[in-house]
């Protein structure tokens, strides 16, 4: 990788794109089952859809070669790459050509991803997984683009910023969706194998304003400061003993989650003011301290705007099983149990008993104080998917600037809308008129349920952008025969938290 990447790049982009060579594509080539099965790295559904036929196209060619590992004729490989040719192949060190044939040496697929600005597609060239290699990933392993990637994809804020700094950058993914949305990008990561494959990747995409740099997390910044911050970071625990991998794509050298509260505590010294950081991260709960507050606490040191969602949480050993398997160390194998031994007793003297799994999304705040502090554990299925949250994410933080700037009397006197994805649900004992329960669902964002009581029921029924909170508030009050001042003073903080959730939205006249 690395020779004449510019116009190597382009002639492979003109084979790719010439071959139809696409997410969609492909999964038409050898069918949904086989496409959805390598996702969960079962490779033989596709070999078997390819070899039932004879499909000689350049498309069952570059996916039998780059997806499926498969050793095939020069010729047909060459047939398939009629502008970048084999040799151009093996110059860029994609391929290795024997007298067995031409087979590949890393990956190269299409990825599709979709945000409210539509759909793009990149080829994204990363090592070959275990799946094709049968083997344990080398140290160096630089991986493609995975359930952790899309989601991070997902959460990037999308306005315009100036500088961008993807940490971490791998394959180059996130700073390939930053390039859209920055005047520039800075990405970095501790690898340079790593940054080979990045750099090849900006230019087989054509992004043409990363600039990629070679160090440990903000090393490479050398004091500058950014707008925006995007990160997938090496966050995996892993014990600290002889033996056991230090795999350089998901262990970032520290001890712990240590890498969590360094990046936290050194985010403020790069971050411009007002700027965000979306960062994913596993943190992990001692027996006597929560993930969560040690999140807190950090956030709360550094001196950040935080709002943290953690999305699952494993055991300990659900933990070490998940990303043992992951390195490619088979279940039930001497190695599989000298290493699940050497996690379990690392989480053991530690006391660590759980690991929390989540997004952090942090502020350096434009005045001197931080003002957003959340964090909550939205575990399970969401109403959007991971994948689409961004917007949502910024309406939100949004919705509290505007509701913090305001003090309770102002509040009195907004107007409020009920967002168009949120639906009632009251639960009735049987035979009874007045509903047990009431739930407030939202259908889109974090597909939230919140259980209001029968005066908030009342309020947010009448939030139509008309009548101000307090009109609204002293009506609800005298249909309840209760005292106004009491109800206002009731209702203000649950309205706060309904605005800060996307549920009720400041009315546009
Ligand atoms: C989980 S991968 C993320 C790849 C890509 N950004 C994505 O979203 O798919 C983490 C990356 O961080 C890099 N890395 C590991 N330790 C690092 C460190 N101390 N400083 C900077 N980058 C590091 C790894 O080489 C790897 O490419």
């Amino acid at each position: 990788m690395g020779i004449d990447e510019g116009g190597s790049a382009s002639a492979l982009r003109e084979d790719l794109m010439a071959a139809g060579y696409t997410a969609s594509g492909i999964r038409e080539l050898w069918g949904p089952d086989a496409d959805d099965a390598i996702v969960r790295g079962q490779l033989l559904p596709a070999r078997r859809a390819l070899a039932g036929r004879s499909d000689d196209s350049a498309l069952a060619t570059l996916g039998a070669l780059f997806i499926l590992g498969e050793t095939l004729p020069a010729e047909r490989v060459g047939d398939a790459l009629p502008s970048l040719g084999l040799a151009g192949a093996e110059a860029l060190e994609l391929v290795e050509v024997s007298d067995a044939g031409v087979r590949a040496l890393c990956s190269l697929r299409s990825h599709t991803f979709v945000d409210a600005d539509g759909a793009t597609s990149w080829w994204i060239v990363s090592d070959l997984d275990e799946a094709v290699t049968r083997r344990p990933l080398r140290d160096d392993h630089v991986v493609g683009v995975g359930g952790a990637s899309t989601t991070l994809l997902g959460l990037q804020p999308t306005d315009r910023v100036g500088t961008a700094l993807d940490l971490g950058t791998g394959c180059g993914i996130q700073a390939l969706l930053a390039s859209a949305h920055a005047d520039r990008v800075i990405a970095t990561d501790i690898s340079e194998r790593a940054l080979r494959f990045a750099r090849l990747n900006a230019a087989l995409n054509g992004a043409e304003n990363i600039d990629f740099r070679l160090g440990d997390l903000f090393r490479p910044l050398a004091g500058e400061t950014v707008d925006r911050l995007v990160s997938n970071p090496p966050f995996v625990v892993t014990p600290r003993v002889d033996g056991v991998p230090l795999l350089e794509y998901r262990d970032g050298g520290r001890s712990g989650d240590d890498l969590m509260t360094t990046l936290i505590g050194e985010l403020p010294a790069h971050l411009a003011p007002g700027g965000i950081a979306v960062l994913l991260g596993n943190w992990e709960y001692h027996v006597d301290r929560d993930g969560l507050d040690r999140m807190r606490l950090a956030a709360r040191a550094a001196g950040l705007d935080a709002w943290v969602v953690e999305r699952d949480v494993l055991t300990a050993s659900q933990y070490a099983e998940t990303w043992i398997r992951d390195g490619g160390v088979l279940a039930r194998t001497p190695r599989f149990d000298e290493l699940y031994a050497a996690w379990l007793e690392d989480f053991a003297v530690r006391d660590v008993d759980r690991i929390g799994l989540g997004y952090l999304i942090l502020r350096k705040p434009v005045g001197s104080l931080p003002t957003l502090s959340r964090f909550e554990r939205l575990h399970g299925a969401l109403g959007a998917s991971d994948a689409g949250l961004s917007a949502h994410v910024a309406a939100c933080i949004a919705a509290h600037d505007w509701q913090t700037d305001l003090s309770d009397d102002a509040l009195l006197r907004a107007r409020l809308v009920v967002a168009a994805d949120v639906t009632e649900q009251r639960h009735y004992w049987p035979g009874d008129a007045h509903p047990a329960v009431i739930d407030l669902r939202q259908g889109g964002g974090f597909g939230r349920t919140v259980e209001i009581d029968s005066a908030l029921a009342g309020f947010v029924g009448a939030c139509d952008g008309e009548l101000e909170v307090g009109s609204i508030s002293d009506a609800v009050a005298q249909l309840l025969e209760g005292d106004p001042d009491a109800l206002r003073a009731e209702l203000l903080p649950q309205i706060r938290d309904l605005v800060n959730i996307g549920i009720l939205l400041p009315s546009a006249d």
